[in-house]
């Protein structure tokens, strides 16, 4: 008899058995074969770029989130630099932005050449804290870009009535929070721009792309001149000046969003609501499953607030565990259950510490939250048994490092 067999209890990092036999990504896209008609379609039709199918997604979507407008991007982030042109951003401006998210929130500042200018979060949900931006600003301040982070809505009552008082634009990141909704409102229908973004692990994809909406017509003819050069498309200016007539009236790029995958956008749409649902079934049930376990902190929901669940990140309780949150994160991979870390404080990383000489301990909620965030796998096309397979590898690997 062999003395060296391990239990079947063991960590697969100490050479146990996983919990799954193949690696559980933390998101991923559904695509169905309506989906893949439709952009097969568009491939067989007259127009494979600027046609029928971008106004149509455009439509679709400003009626779901609740905006007179919405202009489509080539990607959120092409979205976010729209956003930052049509407010106006400029040299010498600043915008007030969380350190808690992905770096192209910050990124769209600097491509205006303003300066992002950091505040730092609320403890429990890891959003602006609106009274540290109340601190930030300075008569620079033109623009605040709260993010909702994971999926759960910014605090934007105050932080809309702090920009109105100080005649400052509000510029939502929402690349998390499509279909979520604050104090009965859809975000979409709140700030002055809502940006959003259809990359594969987001709520719907195409592939590459995103989305501005507004209910401020001036803001969107100016996103809709960005996105294609500057070129004014006033189509009774052409008309009288002749069909080969267009002016490009500001300097912008090609940010345009073709009609192949502007087919799928309006597929996925319909789909919305389900992958919503899903989403939410799968909160609650991690939020069951862990609510009892030591060593884990449950991500926040706010009275109000429904969130739309991009991810769930959950934070260790350090104090009640022997291991950092680096070794939890081995442990789970380990057991093949495909764990990420959402984020890394924007203004720690290289770029932004060497230019603008950030420094940790500058954003201390935040930095606290990085070093016990674990995103755990969500999206909507996980079983049941994908779900159980990450409660079963969080109680194996957190039980195990328990103090
Ligand atoms: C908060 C946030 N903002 C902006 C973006 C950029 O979106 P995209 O990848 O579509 O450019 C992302 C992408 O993941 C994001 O999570």
């Amino acid at each position: 008899m062999s003395t060296t067999s391990v239990s079947p209890q063991a960590l697969a990092i100490n050479g146990g058995s996983p919990v799954r036999a193949s690696l559980l990504p933390y998101g991923r896209q559904s695509v169905d074969e309506a989906d893949i008609q439709a952009v097969v379609e568009v491939l067989r039709s007259d127009w494979l770029t600027t046609g029928p199918k971008v106004g149509e997604f455009e439509e679709a979507f400003a009626a779901r989130v609740g905006a007179t407008h919405a202009v489509s991007f080539s990607s959120g982030t092409a979205a976010l630099h729209a956003a930052a042109f049509a407010a106006g951003l400029k040299a010498g401006d600043e915008a007030i932005t969380t350190p808690m998210t992905f770096a192209a929130t910050a990124n769209c500042v600097l491509y205006q050449s303003a300066i992002p200018v950091f505040a730092d979060i609320s403890g429990d949900t890891l959003n602006l804290d609106p009274e540290q931006i109340a601190k930030s600003i300075s008569p620079k301040t033109r623009a605040i870009l709260p993010v909702d982070y994971a999926g759960h809505p910014a605090d934007l009552t105050p932080i809309m009535e702090i920009a109105q008082g100080h005649g400052l634009i509000v510029i939502e990141d929402a690349c998390h929070a499509l279909g979520a909704e604050y104090g009965g409102r859809r975000v979409g229908s709140i700030a002055d721009m809502t940006v959003f973004s259809f990359h594969p692990v987001k709520h719907i994809t195409t592939g590459e792309g995103g989305m501005v909406a507004t209910n401020n017509a001036q803001f969107a003819e100016t996103l809709r001149r960005f996105r294609n050069h500057g070129i004014s498309s006033d189509a009774r200016q052409r008309q009288s000046a002749g069909q080969w007539h267009y002016e490009m009236v500001l300097l912008g790029f090609n940010y345009r969003l073709p009609d192949i995958v502007c087919a799928l956008g309006i597929q996925q749409l319909k789909r919305l609501d389900a992958n919503l649902r899903r989403r939410r079934e799968i909160a609650e049930q991690y939020t069951a499953a862990f609510r009892e376990v030591p060593g884990v902190v449950l991500p926040a929901v706010r009275p109000g607030a429904i969130p739309a669940w991009h991810l769930y990140p959950i934070r260790l309780d350090l104090e009640k565990l022997t291991a950092d949150r680096a070794q939890v994160f081995r442990a789970l991979r380990a057991e093949n259950i495909g764990v990420s870390v959402h984020y890394i404080p924007v203004h720690l990383h290289p770029y932004y510490r060497d230019r603008f000489g950030f420094r940790a301990g500058d954003f201390p909620v935040a930095e606290d939250a990085y070093a016990r965030l674990i995103s755990l796998p969500m999206f909507h096309g996980m079983s049941d048994q994908d779900v159980s397979d990450v409660v079963e590898a969080v109680k194996k690997v957190v039980g195990s490092y328990g103090k």
